[in-house]
Protein backbone atom coordinates (compact mmCIF):
# COMPACT_ATOMS: atom_id res chain seq x y z
CA UNK A 1 0.00 0.00 0.00
CA UNK A 2 1.09 3.02 -0.94
CA UNK A 3 1.94 6.72 1.57
CA UNK A 4 -1.32 7.93 3.00
CA UNK A 5 0.39 11.49 2.42
CA UNK A 6 1.74 11.19 -1.32
CA UNK A 7 -0.02 8.40 -2.39
CA UNK A 8 -1.30 9.91 -5.21
CA UNK A 9 1.56 9.65 -7.25
CA UNK A 10 2.79 6.16 -6.15
CA UNK A 11 1.46 3.15 -6.80
CA UNK A 12 3.98 1.05 -4.42
CA UNK A 13 5.08 1.36 -0.68
CA UNK A 14 8.27 1.46 0.37
CA UNK A 15 11.06 -1.15 0.53
CA UNK A 16 11.75 -2.04 4.51
CA UNK A 17 15.32 -0.85 3.83
CA UNK A 18 13.76 2.64 2.91
CA UNK A 19 11.74 3.04 5.27
CA UNK A 20 14.66 2.30 8.45
CA UNK A 21 16.74 4.56 6.37
CA UNK A 22 14.11 7.39 5.81
CA UNK A 23 12.41 7.13 9.05
CA UNK A 24 13.23 9.76 11.78
CA UNK A 25 10.79 9.55 13.69
CA UNK A 26 12.81 7.41 16.37
CA UNK A 27 14.72 10.36 17.27
CA UNK A 28 12.71 13.77 15.77
CA UNK A 29 9.74 12.75 18.39
CA UNK A 30 11.55 14.83 20.75
CA UNK A 31 10.19 17.61 18.80
CA UNK A 32 6.67 16.97 19.94
CA UNK A 33 6.01 19.75 21.58
CA UNK A 34 7.55 22.62 19.17
CA UNK A 35 5.68 20.42 16.16
CA UNK A 36 2.37 21.14 17.84
CA UNK A 37 3.27 24.68 19.05
CA UNK A 38 3.90 25.53 15.51
CA UNK A 39 0.65 23.70 14.35
CA UNK A 40 -1.43 25.65 16.79
CA UNK A 41 0.03 28.94 15.42
CA UNK A 42 -0.04 28.39 11.93
CA UNK A 43 -4.26 26.91 12.37
CA UNK A 44 -5.09 30.33 14.31
CA UNK A 45 -3.10 32.41 11.60
CA UNK A 46 -4.79 30.69 8.49
CA UNK A 47 -8.33 30.91 9.90
CA UNK A 48 -7.30 34.90 10.56
CA UNK A 49 -6.45 35.33 7.39
CA UNK A 50 -9.49 33.69 6.57
CA UNK A 51 -7.85 31.06 4.12
CA UNK A 52 -9.87 28.07 6.64
CA UNK A 53 -13.21 28.27 8.39
CA UNK A 54 -12.75 29.27 12.11
CA UNK A 55 -14.87 26.16 12.63
CA UNK A 56 -11.80 23.77 10.82
CA UNK A 57 -9.08 25.93 12.90
CA UNK A 58 -10.84 25.68 16.40
CA UNK A 59 -11.08 21.69 16.33
CA UNK A 60 -7.28 21.50 14.92
CA UNK A 61 -5.95 23.66 17.53
CA UNK A 62 -7.85 21.58 19.97
CA UNK A 63 -7.03 18.65 18.69
CA UNK A 64 -3.45 19.12 18.83
CA UNK A 65 -3.69 19.50 22.27
CA UNK A 66 -5.31 16.09 22.66
CA UNK A 67 -2.50 14.35 20.54
CA UNK A 68 0.15 16.62 22.76
CA UNK A 69 -1.49 14.68 25.87
CA UNK A 70 -1.41 11.50 23.97
CA UNK A 71 2.50 11.77 23.67
CA UNK A 72 3.06 12.91 27.32
CA UNK A 73 1.39 10.56 28.78
CA UNK A 74 3.34 7.62 26.24
CA UNK A 75 0.30 7.03 25.24
CA UNK A 76 1.00 7.74 21.61
CA UNK A 77 1.91 4.68 18.95
CA UNK A 78 4.21 6.40 16.99
CA UNK A 79 4.70 4.86 13.16
CA UNK A 80 7.85 4.20 11.44
CA UNK A 81 5.66 4.08 8.17
CA UNK A 82 4.88 7.80 9.05
CA UNK A 83 8.29 8.97 8.64
CA UNK A 84 8.94 11.71 11.22
CA UNK A 85 6.78 13.76 13.61
CA UNK A 86 4.71 15.75 11.45
CA UNK A 87 3.40 13.41 9.43
CA UNK A 88 2.68 11.34 13.28
CA UNK A 89 1.14 14.09 14.47
CA UNK A 90 -0.95 14.75 11.49
CA UNK A 91 -1.91 11.32 11.12
CA UNK A 92 -3.36 11.13 14.34
CA UNK A 93 -4.80 14.32 14.17
CA UNK A 94 -6.82 13.06 11.40
CA UNK A 95 -8.14 10.33 13.93
CA UNK A 96 -9.33 12.59 16.36
CA UNK A 97 -11.07 15.13 14.26
CA UNK A 98 -11.59 13.71 10.86
CA UNK A 99 -11.85 15.99 7.89
CA UNK A 100 -10.48 19.34 9.49
CA UNK A 101 -7.05 17.78 9.85
CA UNK A 102 -6.46 18.28 5.98
CA UNK A 103 -6.37 21.30 5.99
CA UNK A 104 -3.99 22.15 8.52
CA UNK A 105 -1.04 21.78 5.99
CA UNK A 106 -2.23 24.49 3.77
CA UNK A 107 0.53 26.99 2.75
CA UNK A 108 3.16 24.95 4.16
CA UNK A 109 5.23 22.35 3.93
CA UNK A 110 7.46 20.13 5.52
CA UNK A 111 10.52 21.76 4.88
CA UNK A 112 9.51 24.89 6.69
CA UNK A 113 7.78 22.96 9.91
CA UNK A 114 10.16 21.06 9.93
CA UNK A 115 13.24 24.17 10.34
CA UNK A 116 10.66 25.87 12.67
CA UNK A 117 10.10 22.90 15.06
CA UNK A 118 14.26 22.16 15.38
CA UNK A 119 14.94 26.14 15.75
CA UNK A 120 12.15 26.44 18.76
CA UNK A 121 14.20 23.06 20.26
CA UNK A 122 17.40 24.43 19.61
CA UNK A 123 16.37 28.03 20.97
CA UNK A 124 15.02 26.29 24.30
CA UNK A 125 18.20 24.07 24.24
CA UNK A 126 20.39 28.04 24.55
CA UNK A 127 17.92 29.35 26.99
CA UNK A 128 18.89 25.85 29.31
CA UNK A 129 22.40 26.02 28.68
CA UNK A 130 22.13 29.54 29.84
CA UNK A 131 20.88 28.69 32.72
CA UNK A 132 23.13 26.00 33.51
CA UNK A 133 26.06 27.81 32.75
CA UNK A 134 24.66 30.63 35.66
CA UNK A 135 24.59 28.05 38.02
CA UNK A 136 27.96 26.93 37.36
CA UNK A 137 29.38 30.23 37.42
CA UNK A 138 27.75 31.27 40.80
CA UNK A 139 29.67 27.47 42.36
CA UNK A 140 32.71 29.23 41.00
CA UNK A 141 32.18 32.37 42.53
CA UNK A 142 30.89 31.13 46.24
CA UNK A 143 34.62 29.21 45.37
CA UNK A 144 36.42 32.10 44.92
CA UNK A 145 35.14 34.15 47.65
CA UNK A 146 36.07 31.46 50.06
CA UNK A 147 39.27 31.09 48.94
CA UNK A 148 40.13 34.87 46.98
CA UNK A 149 43.16 35.01 49.49
CA UNK A 150 44.54 31.49 49.68
CA UNK A 151 47.96 31.39 47.76
CA UNK A 152 48.49 28.37 45.42
CA UNK A 153 51.13 27.63 42.66
CA UNK A 154 50.43 29.30 38.89
CA UNK A 155 51.48 27.25 35.96
CA UNK A 156 53.34 27.55 32.78
CA UNK A 157 54.53 24.35 31.32
CA UNK A 158 52.77 22.74 34.38
CA UNK A 159 55.85 23.89 36.32
CA UNK A 160 55.47 26.17 38.99
CA UNK A 161 55.61 29.70 37.52
CA UNK A 162 54.74 32.59 40.09
CA UNK A 163 52.08 32.34 43.08
CA UNK A 164 48.53 32.84 42.54
CA UNK A 165 45.67 32.51 44.36
CA UNK A 166 42.78 30.16 44.68
CA UNK A 167 40.15 32.97 43.93
CA UNK A 168 41.92 33.98 40.87
CA UNK A 169 42.07 30.45 39.53
CA UNK A 170 38.56 30.46 40.14
CA UNK A 171 37.57 32.99 38.55
CA UNK A 172 39.41 32.41 35.22
CA UNK A 173 36.75 29.82 34.74
CA UNK A 174 34.12 32.38 35.35
CA UNK A 175 35.64 34.46 32.42
CA UNK A 176 35.64 31.69 30.71
CA UNK A 177 32.03 30.33 31.04
CA UNK A 178 30.96 33.94 31.01
CA UNK A 179 32.18 34.33 27.37
CA UNK A 180 30.35 31.08 27.09
CA UNK A 181 27.48 32.65 28.34
CA UNK A 182 27.25 35.34 25.71
CA UNK A 183 27.93 33.04 22.69
CA UNK A 184 24.77 31.38 23.70
CA UNK A 185 23.07 34.81 24.30
CA UNK A 186 23.99 35.87 20.96
CA UNK A 187 23.44 32.66 19.47
CA UNK A 188 20.04 33.25 20.36
CA UNK A 189 19.66 36.45 19.21
CA UNK A 190 20.68 35.83 16.05
CA UNK A 191 18.45 32.84 15.34
CA UNK A 192 15.55 34.23 16.76
CA UNK A 193 13.67 34.17 12.59
CA UNK A 194 10.69 32.42 11.88
CA UNK A 195 11.25 29.98 9.01
CA UNK A 196 7.33 29.12 8.87
CA UNK A 197 5.30 30.35 6.19
CA UNK A 198 8.72 29.89 3.39
CA UNK A 199 6.49 26.96 2.32
CA UNK A 200 8.64 24.08 0.35
CA UNK A 201 11.14 27.15 -0.67
CA UNK A 202 9.27 29.54 -2.70
CA UNK A 203 6.70 30.72 -0.46
CA UNK A 204 2.96 30.36 -0.78
CA UNK A 205 0.05 31.86 -3.09
CA UNK A 206 -2.21 32.04 -0.13
CA UNK A 207 -2.26 35.02 2.07
CA UNK A 208 -0.22 34.00 5.30
CA UNK A 209 0.54 36.06 7.68
CA UNK A 210 4.44 35.30 8.25
CA UNK A 211 4.70 38.27 11.26
CA UNK A 212 1.49 36.83 12.85
CA UNK A 213 2.80 32.97 13.13
CA UNK A 214 6.22 34.61 13.88
CA UNK A 215 5.07 36.33 17.19
CA UNK A 216 2.67 33.53 18.07
CA UNK A 217 6.21 31.84 18.65
CA UNK A 218 8.16 34.25 19.85
CA UNK A 219 10.41 34.67 16.98
CA UNK A 220 11.15 38.64 16.79
CA UNK A 221 10.69 38.50 12.74
CA UNK A 222 9.68 36.04 9.87
CA UNK A 223 13.38 35.03 7.90
CA UNK A 224 13.48 37.18 5.38
CA UNK A 225 14.47 34.84 2.47
CA UNK A 226 12.41 31.38 1.91
CA UNK A 227 14.83 29.59 0.01
CA UNK A 228 17.35 30.70 3.00
CA UNK A 229 15.02 29.62 5.94
CA UNK A 230 14.17 26.07 4.76
CA UNK A 231 17.64 25.14 3.72
CA UNK A 232 19.64 27.40 7.14
CA UNK A 233 21.10 25.47 9.81
CA UNK A 234 23.38 27.60 11.25
CA UNK A 235 21.65 28.08 14.40
CA UNK A 236 21.92 24.31 14.90
CA UNK A 237 25.52 24.63 13.94
CA UNK A 238 26.04 27.88 16.23
CA UNK A 239 24.45 25.73 19.27
CA UNK A 240 27.15 22.93 18.42
CA UNK A 241 29.81 25.64 18.18
CA UNK A 242 29.32 27.13 20.94
CA UNK A 243 28.65 23.73 23.03
CA UNK A 244 32.14 22.67 21.69
CA UNK A 245 33.75 25.45 23.18
CA UNK A 246 31.95 25.57 26.33
CA UNK A 247 33.45 21.81 26.21
CA UNK A 248 36.83 23.00 25.96
CA UNK A 249 36.67 25.02 28.78
CA UNK A 250 34.93 21.92 30.85
CA UNK A 251 37.38 19.20 29.95
CA UNK A 252 40.54 21.73 30.73
CA UNK A 253 38.81 22.63 34.21
CA UNK A 254 38.27 18.75 34.72
CA UNK A 255 41.86 17.87 33.70
CA UNK A 256 43.29 19.88 36.26
CA UNK A 257 40.74 18.11 39.07
CA UNK A 258 41.68 15.05 38.10
CA UNK A 259 45.51 16.32 38.64
CA UNK A 260 44.57 18.28 41.63
CA UNK A 261 42.62 15.17 43.31
CA UNK A 262 46.01 12.76 42.79
CA UNK A 263 47.86 12.02 45.97
CA UNK A 264 50.57 13.42 44.06
CA UNK A 265 48.94 17.05 44.47
CA UNK A 266 46.24 16.92 47.11
CA UNK A 267 45.16 20.27 46.00
CA UNK A 268 41.38 19.73 46.39
CA UNK A 269 39.31 16.72 47.60
CA UNK A 270 36.53 15.35 45.62
CA UNK A 271 33.54 14.71 47.38
CA UNK A 272 32.10 11.28 47.66
CA UNK A 273 29.12 11.73 45.40
CA UNK A 274 31.12 12.95 42.68
CA UNK A 275 33.48 10.22 43.14
CA UNK A 276 33.54 6.22 42.15
CA UNK A 277 35.93 3.63 44.34
CA UNK A 278 37.82 0.46 43.01
CA UNK A 279 36.76 -3.02 42.65
CA UNK A 280 39.99 -4.04 43.78
CA UNK A 281 42.35 -1.39 44.99
CA UNK A 282 40.10 -0.36 48.37
CA UNK A 283 41.74 2.76 48.96
CA UNK A 284 41.14 4.32 45.54
CA UNK A 285 39.11 7.27 45.32
CA UNK A 286 38.75 8.13 41.23
CA UNK A 287 37.46 11.74 39.62
CA UNK A 288 35.47 9.68 36.93
CA UNK A 289 33.37 12.61 36.64
CA UNK A 290 35.78 14.94 35.88
CA UNK A 291 37.07 12.22 33.10
CA UNK A 292 33.86 12.05 31.54
CA UNK A 293 33.23 15.50 31.14
CA UNK A 294 36.91 15.87 29.65
CA UNK A 295 36.07 13.27 27.12
CA UNK A 296 32.41 14.43 26.51
CA UNK A 297 34.46 17.12 24.87
CA UNK A 298 35.22 14.74 21.45
CA UNK A 299 31.69 14.14 20.78
CA UNK A 300 30.28 17.27 21.11
CA UNK A 301 33.35 18.93 18.86
CA UNK A 302 32.21 15.29 16.66
CA UNK A 303 28.31 16.54 16.28
CA UNK A 304 30.04 20.04 15.01
CA UNK A 305 31.97 18.49 12.52
CA UNK A 306 29.53 16.09 11.76
CA UNK A 307 26.81 18.38 10.86
CA UNK A 308 29.26 20.80 9.13
CA UNK A 309 30.04 17.50 6.68
CA UNK A 310 26.27 17.55 6.15
CA UNK A 311 25.67 20.89 5.30
CA UNK A 312 29.18 22.01 3.13
CA UNK A 313 27.81 19.92 -0.10
CA UNK A 314 24.24 21.16 0.08
CA UNK A 315 22.63 22.87 -3.00
CA UNK A 316 19.98 25.16 -2.02
CA UNK A 317 17.49 24.64 -0.72
CA UNK A 318 16.18 21.45 1.31
CA UNK A 319 17.84 18.38 0.91
CA UNK A 320 16.77 15.29 3.20
CA UNK A 321 20.73 15.02 4.13
CA UNK A 322 19.27 18.05 6.60
CA UNK A 323 17.96 15.08 8.89
CA UNK A 324 21.25 14.23 10.09
CA UNK A 325 21.27 17.63 12.00
CA UNK A 326 18.93 16.38 14.90
CA UNK A 327 20.79 13.50 16.52
CA UNK A 328 24.25 15.45 16.27
CA UNK A 329 21.92 18.03 18.35
CA UNK A 330 20.54 16.26 20.53
CA UNK A 331 23.17 13.80 21.59
CA UNK A 332 25.58 17.17 21.86
CA UNK A 333 22.82 19.19 23.58
CA UNK A 334 22.33 16.13 26.28
CA UNK A 335 25.98 15.62 27.52
CA UNK A 336 26.28 19.42 27.26
CA UNK A 337 23.52 19.36 30.13
CA UNK A 338 25.18 16.43 31.77
CA UNK A 339 28.88 17.72 31.57
CA UNK A 340 27.67 21.24 33.01
CA UNK A 341 25.67 20.06 35.57
CA UNK A 342 28.39 17.85 37.14
CA UNK A 343 30.72 20.40 36.82
CA UNK A 344 28.57 22.16 38.69
CA UNK A 345 27.73 19.55 41.39
CA UNK A 346 32.01 18.98 41.52
CA UNK A 347 32.56 22.54 42.06
CA UNK A 348 30.19 23.28 44.87
CA UNK A 349 30.93 20.10 46.59
CA UNK A 350 34.92 20.38 46.76
CA UNK A 351 37.10 20.67 49.14
CA UNK A 352 40.40 23.05 48.14
CA UNK A 353 42.91 21.81 51.01
CA UNK A 354 44.49 25.36 51.83
CA UNK A 355 47.66 24.09 53.75
CA UNK A 356 48.45 22.07 50.46
CA UNK A 357 48.29 24.82 48.21
CA UNK A 358 49.97 27.03 50.40
CA UNK A 359 53.23 24.13 50.81
CA UNK A 360 53.03 23.82 46.86
CA UNK A 361 52.80 27.48 46.25
CA UNK A 362 56.10 28.06 48.47
CA UNK A 363 57.96 25.30 46.68
CA UNK A 364 59.97 25.02 43.13
CA UNK A 365 61.06 28.85 43.55
CA UNK A 366 57.86 30.44 42.84
CA UNK A 367 59.22 34.10 44.10
CA UNK A 368 62.26 34.15 41.67
CA UNK A 369 60.40 36.50 39.85
CA UNK A 370 59.79 38.62 43.28
CA UNK A 371 63.14 38.44 43.89
CA UNK A 372 64.68 39.62 40.48
CA UNK A 373 62.07 42.76 40.57
CA UNK A 374 63.52 43.30 44.05
CA UNK A 375 67.12 43.91 42.42
CA UNK A 376 65.62 46.06 39.76
CA UNK A 377 63.55 48.39 42.12
CA UNK A 378 66.10 48.62 45.11
CA UNK A 379 69.45 48.28 43.75
CA UNK A 380 68.70 49.36 40.34
CA UNK A 381 69.75 46.79 38.33
CA UNK A 382 68.61 46.11 34.31
CA UNK A 383 66.06 43.45 34.72
CA UNK A 384 68.27 41.30 32.38
CA UNK A 385 70.74 40.98 34.75
CA UNK A 386 68.45 40.62 37.78
CA UNK A 387 67.31 37.92 36.38
CA UNK A 388 70.74 36.37 35.38
CA UNK A 389 71.74 36.97 39.41
CA UNK A 390 68.66 35.38 40.32
CA UNK A 391 69.09 32.33 38.36
CA UNK A 392 72.39 31.47 39.87
CA UNK A 393 70.57 31.66 43.41
CA UNK A 394 68.11 29.26 42.52
CA UNK A 395 70.81 27.02 40.95
CA UNK A 396 72.66 27.64 44.07
CA UNK A 397 69.42 26.58 46.15
CA UNK A 398 68.59 23.56 43.82
CA UNK A 399 71.73 22.24 44.37
CA UNK A 400 71.51 22.60 47.99
CA UNK A 401 67.99 20.99 47.97
CA UNK A 402 66.80 24.03 49.64
CA UNK A 403 64.49 26.67 48.55
CA UNK A 404 65.36 30.33 48.01
CA UNK A 405 63.96 31.68 51.49
CA UNK A 406 66.33 28.94 52.85
CA UNK A 407 69.71 30.86 51.58
CA UNK A 408 71.45 32.53 54.41
CA UNK A 409 72.12 36.98 53.68
CA UNK A 410 75.74 35.76 52.56
CA UNK A 411 75.00 33.55 50.02
CA UNK A 412 72.36 35.91 48.55
CA UNK A 413 75.37 38.49 48.48
CA UNK A 414 78.08 36.02 47.22
CA UNK A 415 75.62 36.67 43.40
CA UNK A 416 75.66 40.20 44.02
CA UNK A 417 77.06 42.47 47.08
CA UNK A 418 74.55 45.09 47.47
CA UNK A 419 71.78 42.54 48.51
CA UNK A 420 70.01 43.30 51.92
CA UNK A 421 68.25 41.74 54.33
CA UNK A 422 65.24 43.43 53.22
CA UNK A 423 65.23 41.07 49.99
CA UNK A 424 63.83 38.29 52.09
CA UNK A 425 60.51 40.36 52.76
CA UNK A 426 59.59 39.93 49.21
CA UNK A 427 60.26 35.83 48.95
CA UNK A 428 57.27 34.92 50.73
CA UNK A 429 54.44 33.76 48.62
CA UNK A 430 51.98 35.81 50.59
CA UNK A 431 54.01 39.05 49.98
CA UNK A 432 53.98 37.99 46.33
CA UNK A 433 50.48 37.48 45.71
CA UNK A 434 49.76 40.73 47.56
CA UNK A 435 52.33 42.88 45.41
CA UNK A 436 50.59 41.65 42.06
CA UNK A 437 48.21 44.51 42.42
CA UNK A 438 47.79 45.31 38.35
CA UNK A 439 44.52 45.58 36.97
CA UNK A 440 43.13 41.93 36.73
CA UNK A 441 46.22 40.33 38.33
CA UNK A 442 46.13 37.42 41.31
CA UNK A 443 46.40 40.24 44.67
CA UNK A 444 43.13 39.33 46.54
CA UNK A 445 41.72 42.73 46.50
CA UNK A 446 41.83 42.67 42.48
CA UNK A 447 40.42 39.33 43.01
CA UNK A 448 37.30 40.91 45.38
CA UNK A 449 36.88 43.39 42.94
CA UNK A 450 36.53 40.91 40.48
CA UNK A 451 33.90 38.60 41.80
CA UNK A 452 32.01 41.67 42.93
CA UNK A 453 31.89 42.76 39.36
CA UNK A 454 30.77 39.51 38.72
CA UNK A 455 28.37 39.32 41.57
CA UNK A 456 26.90 42.58 40.03
CA UNK A 457 26.65 40.87 36.58
CA UNK A 458 24.04 38.22 37.83
CA UNK A 459 22.65 40.40 40.31
N1 LIG B 1 12.04 14.45 8.62
C1 LIG B 1 12.43 15.50 7.76
C2 LIG B 1 13.69 16.19 8.35
O1 LIG B 1 14.02 15.93 9.45
C3 LIG B 1 11.35 16.51 7.63
C4 LIG B 1 11.36 17.28 6.34
C5 LIG B 1 11.07 16.42 5.19
N2 LIG B 1 10.86 17.18 4.03
C6 LIG B 1 10.85 16.59 2.85
N3 LIG B 1 10.66 17.32 1.83
N4 LIG B 1 11.09 15.32 2.72
O2 LIG B 1 14.35 16.98 7.69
Amino acid sequence: TSNKMWGGRFADGPDAIMEAINASIGFDKRMAAQDIAGSRAHAAMLAAQGIIEDSDAEAIREGLLTVLSEIEAGEFAFSTALEDIHMNVEARLKEVIGEPAGRLHTGRSRNDQVATDFKLWVRDQLDATEGALLALIAALLDQAERGADWVMPGFTHLQTAQPVTWGHHMMAYVEMFGRDLSRVRDARARMNESPLGAAALAGTSFPIDRDATAQALGFDRPAANSLDAVSDRDFALEFLGAASICAMHLSRFAEELVIWSSAQFRFVQLSDRFSTGSSIMPQKKNPDAAELIRAKVGRIFGANVALMMVMKGLPLAYSKDMQEDKEQVFDAADNLMLALAAMEGMVRDMNASRDSLAAAAGSGFSTATDLADWLVRVLGLPFREAHHITGSLVAMAEAQGCDLPDLTLAQMQSAHAGITQDVFSVLGVENSVNSRISYGGTAPAQVRAQIARWQEILG
